[in-house]
C-alpha cells in the first residue's frame, strides 16, 4: 500500500520548487518574516503564486496596478517586482497596524517608490479612486475580505478597462465552494464571484486549483472583454 501522505508532499514539493525556480529574494522573505514577528497570520500568497503574479503583471506589460488586501506587502513587493520603475501600484488595506508593516516592507524591498498603500474598508477606498479619475487599472488582485469578492470583482471591472486582468485568491476554499454551510461567512462571497464570473458578459475567466503551504485553494484568473 502506498501511505497517504498528500500535504506534506504538496508543501515539500512546494518547497523545492521555491528553491529551484522561483527564488524570493531577501526583500520577499523580509515580508514574510516580520509579519510573522508582529504576530499577523501566515495568510500570503505562497511564493509560487507570487512569482505568477509578478509574471503576469509583465505578461500584460500593466503599468497601474490595483491590490485589495495588502497584509504585510508580500504580493504588492511580488507585483512591483513585475512592473516597470516609473509604474503605480494602490493597495487597500483595513488594518493601519498591518498597512505600517507593509510600508516598512515595500521601502526595505526597494520598490516603496512604485507603491502607495490606502488605509480602510477597500469598499470606501475603491469610490474615492473612481472620484481621482486616474488611469484604469491594467491589473487588479484581490484578496481581502471574501464576503465582498463580488463586489470587489465588480469594482474591478469598473476601475479597468477592456484587457485588464483580474486575479482573484482564495476561489476554491478548502472545497467549501461546493459546500458553502462549510463557512458561512466566506463561502458565499466566493461562490457569488465565481458565478459572476462565468456568467457576466464583462469578463472571460477561469480558475486554476492550487494545494501547498496554503492547502487546497485556488486562483482565478479574468479578462475584461
Ligand atoms: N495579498 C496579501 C494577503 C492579504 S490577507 C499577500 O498575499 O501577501 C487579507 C488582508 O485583507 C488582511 O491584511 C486584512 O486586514 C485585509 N482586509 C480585510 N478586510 C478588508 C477590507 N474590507 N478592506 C481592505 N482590506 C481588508
Ligand atoms: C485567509 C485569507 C486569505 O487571503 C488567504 O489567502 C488565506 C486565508 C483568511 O482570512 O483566513
Ligand atoms: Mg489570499
Amino acid at each position: 500500500m502506498i501511505e497517504h501522505k498528500a500535504e506534506s508532499n504538496w508543501t515539500a514539493v512546494e518547497d523545492f520548487l521555491t528553491d529551484v525556480v522561483v527564488h524570493p529574494d531577501p526583500g520577499l522573505q523580509r515580508a514574510v518574516t516580520s509579519a510573522a514577528a508582529a504576530g499577523m497570520p501566515g495568510i500570503e500568497v505562497a511564493p509560487n503564486a507570487g512569482k505568477l503574479l509578478k509574471l503576469l503583471v509583465q505578461l500584460s506589460g500593466s503599468r497601474n496596478v490595483l491590490e485589495i488586501g495588502t497584509l504585510a506587502g508580500f504580493s504588492t513587493i511580488w507585483m512591483a517586482q513585475g512592473l516597470p520603475d516609473d509604474g503605480r501600484l494602490v493597495t487597500c488595506e483595513y488594518l493601519p497596524r498591518h498597512a505600517k508593516v507593509a510600508r516598512a516592507n515595500v521601502d526595505a524591498a526597494g520598490v516603496g517608490h512604485k507603491v502607495e498603500i490606502r488605509v480602510g474598508a477597500a469598499l470606501e477606498t475603491l469610490p474615492v479612486l473612481e472620484s481621482e479619475s486616474r488611469e484604469p487599472f491594467d491589473f487588479v488582485f484581490i484578496d481581502a475580505d471574501k464576503e465582498n469578492d463580488p463586489h470587489y470583482l465588480d469594482w474591478a471591472i469598473r476601475l479597468g478597462r477592456p484587457g485588464t486582468t483580474i486575479v482573484m485568491d482564495n476561489v476554491v476554499w478548502e472545497g467549501a465552494v461546493l459546500e458553502p454551510e462549510l463557512d458561512n461567512v466566506n463561502a458565499p462571497g466566493i461562490l457569488d464571484a465565481l458565478h459572476i464570473m462565468g456568467e457576466d458578459p464583462r469578463v472571460d475567466a477561469t480558475v486554476i486549483q492550487t494545494v501547498g503551504s496554503k492547502g487546497w485553494d485556488g486562483f482565478a484568473l479574468a479578462l475584461v472583454r
